[in-house]
């Protein structure tokens, strides 16, 4: 090695001792005689001082010292003098006279600054990722993955479950999104897909007989990307053979528990994870992905609205529509340009309008409903929301769904304005109770999750009577408004499975095509089986604190899933696409 020790490890108890240090100069400050530098490596700095009249060599070498320089110094560890100490730095307490030093490579002035936190547009810093994740915020997401996963790997190995990969080359496994095809040289014409997931992989492995099976796997989803989508992401994948879902809730309520205790003890898991079944939550929060971590509950004013004289809601009633609303703490002062943004929220999820009611003097003239609602329904209206003098009532009269999403999307910013989310708590919840299916824009039953989640036992008939009645033996995780993971319980038979794919409107040559090793499988003695696949991305995003997972994915694709460092997708050679019997159309 070129160092005996790292900079961030040396302490009072190191003092007099000889070291070898190497890293990237950090900072450096020339105090005429003496000149400092910040020595750096991955374990954190050290205060490294260069004295002429000990080493003439030294101090001569550290004159030409730039930012992020890679420098190698031997040097006696030295208490700092008295008042010097620096309490912010686990070294503070200490400093390195360095008695020798060599440049092992110097570097170009940095396009950003490596030393500090500051904002840097995120292009930059993603064409030059290498120095990215040198700062410190970066490091320290990249160090908290690895925690997660080890943590992740050794709570699995303990329970009895086998690590165990997956291909890469495969064929399409729906999960929603399209697939990433690979052209095949041998097989003209024909593709590999990369594996949305591995749903069947991890199926067959239950057939297989290993019982419980995890993976660290990466999918591959060509998808719209958001803050939290990446063309290419992870998940803690894993499966379990005869279970039913109470065994893989109390298996994630354990693991997560456990983790955070360990990796993140600063922050704090509400116990035990709540549970909320689907329509509930779409009831009291507008969404099957809530955010716990606060109140403001949406509550039906239907039945009052339709006793006013409000044209807004009567009208919206009569189309078959709802009235729902919630209550906006401590907010009734808010002035017209605040009310107009709440108003442009709304209008983003497709809502028509937004009615806005003031409970406070003098207030009311801003609000159009009041107008309209009598001193008994706005009382009314108040005491569901259990709003109080000073309260603004935010309310919505549209389509069902277009409330649900508008009320989401205004709660969670309510919540945001009002600082109501604590940022040290993770509320995990569960969803249960899914449909099975979703009647979806096209005109065709879709899979609420995928095709192979079983239905209920005692849905089964409703199948071929009522498929909209039918639940789903799925449950979600989700974590402060997060989607964390999906799993369920799946089919194990055959005919139940095809069933299913009948429903869904595929064809009997397109499920032999696509499925028949899966069915064909299915009757060689499969057992029952279920299993989920946790977001490692998102989940690390959400102990980090951070807002995209592109802050905690080592080498991120940008918003238009481009890798920027590597220039990525990019053109091939003519050569290559001759191989791969490939010829490209002109746009
Ligand atoms: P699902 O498709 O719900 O289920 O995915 C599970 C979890 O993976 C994460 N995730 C993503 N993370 C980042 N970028 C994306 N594009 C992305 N898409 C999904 C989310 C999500 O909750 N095979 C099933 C699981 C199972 O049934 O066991 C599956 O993949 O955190």
């Amino acid at each position: 090695m070129l160092k005996s020790c790292s900079c961030g490890e040396l302490t009072k108890k190191n003092v007099g001792q000889k070291v070898t240090l190497a890293g990237w100069v950090h900072r450096r400050r020339d105090h005429g005689g003496l000149i400092f530098i910040d020595l750096r490596d991955r374990e954190g700095l050290v205060q490294v001082v260069f004295n002429p009249d000990v080493s003439k060599q030294g101090h001569q070498l550290a004159t030409k010292l730039r930012h992020e320089y890679v420098l190698q110094v031997v040097g006696e560890v030295a208490k700092r003098p008295p008042g010097t100490e620096n309490p912010k730095l686990a070294t503070g307490e200490v400093e390195v006279i360095a008695q020798q030093a060599e440049i092992l490579n110097p570097s170009k002035t940095p396009p950003f600054y490596v030393n500090e936190d500051a904002e840097v547009d995120e292009s930059l810093r993603l064409k030059y990722r290498y120095l990215d994740l040198r700062r410190e915020r970066m490091k320290q997401n990249i160090i908290l993955r690895h925690r997660v996963i080890k943590f992740m790997r050794d709570f699995l190995d303990a329970k009895g479950f086998i690590e165990i990969e997956t291909p890469i080359l495969i064929k399409s496994t729906p999960e929603g999104a399209r697939d990433y095809l690979v052209p095949s040289r041998v097989h003209p014409g024909k593709f590999y897909a990369l594996p949305q997931s591995p749903q069947q992989l991890k199926q067959l492995l239950m057939v297989a007989g290993f019982e419980k099976y995890f993976q660290i796997a990466r999918c591959f989803r060509d998808e719209d990307l958001r803050a939290d989508r990446q063309p290419e992401f992870t998940q803690l994948d894993l499966e379990m053979s005869f279970v039913d879902e109470e065994d893989i809730l109390n298996l994630m309520e354990e693991l997560f528990t456990a983790l955070v205790e360990k990796v993140k003890p600063t922050m704090r898991v509400m116990s035990p994870f709540p549970r909320l079944s689907y329509p509930d939550a779409l009831e009291r929060y507008g969404t099957d992905k809530p955010d716990l971590r606060f109140g403001v509950e949406i509550s039906d004013l239907s039945d009052i609205a339709a006793r006013s004289e409000f044209d807004v809601f009567r009208s919206a009633l009569k189309e078959g529509g709802r009235v729902k609303g919630i209550c906006a703490p401590g907010c009734a002062h808010y002035s017209r340009r605040q009310l107009d943004e709440l108003a442009e929220l709304v209008k983003a999820q497709g809502a028509r309008g937004l009615v806005t009611l003031p409970l406070a003097k003098g207030e009311q003239a801003k609000s159009v409903a009041a107008r309209f609602l009598s001193a008994d329904q706005i009382g009314e209206m108040s005491r569901r929301l259990e709003a109080r003098e000073g309260d603004l009532l935010l309310i919505l009269a549209d389509k069902p769904k277009v409330v649900e999403a508008a009320l989401s999307a205004l709660r969670i910013e309510v919540g945001r304005r009002l600082e109501l989310a604590d940022p040290n708590l993770l509320a995990f919840c569960f969803i249960v109770d899914y449909p099975l299916l979703e009647w979806s824009e096209e005109g065709r039953w879709e899979p609420m999750h995928h095709p192979f989640t079983a239905p209920r036992d005692e849905d089964i008939p409703l199948l071929d009577t009522a498929p909209e009645k039918v639940h789903a033996k799925h449950y979600d995780l989700v974590c402060n408004g997060c989607e964390l993971s999906s799993g369920s319980i799946r089919i194990h038979n055959r005919q139940l499975q095809e069933k299913v794919f009948h429903l869904l409107g595929y064809g009997k040559e397109e499920v032999r095509q696509r499925f028949g090793h899966l069915l064909e499988a299915f009757e060689y003695g499969a057992p029952p089986h279920g299993g989920i696949a946790p977001g490692i991305d998102r989940l690390v995003m959400l102990l980090a604190g951070e807002e995209t997972i592109r802050e905690v994915i080592p080498f991120p694709k940008n918003q238009s899933a481009q890798d920027v460092l590597f220039d990525a997708p990019a053109d091939v050679s003519p050569e290559q696409l001759k191989e791969l019997h490939l010829k490209l159309e002109p746009e």
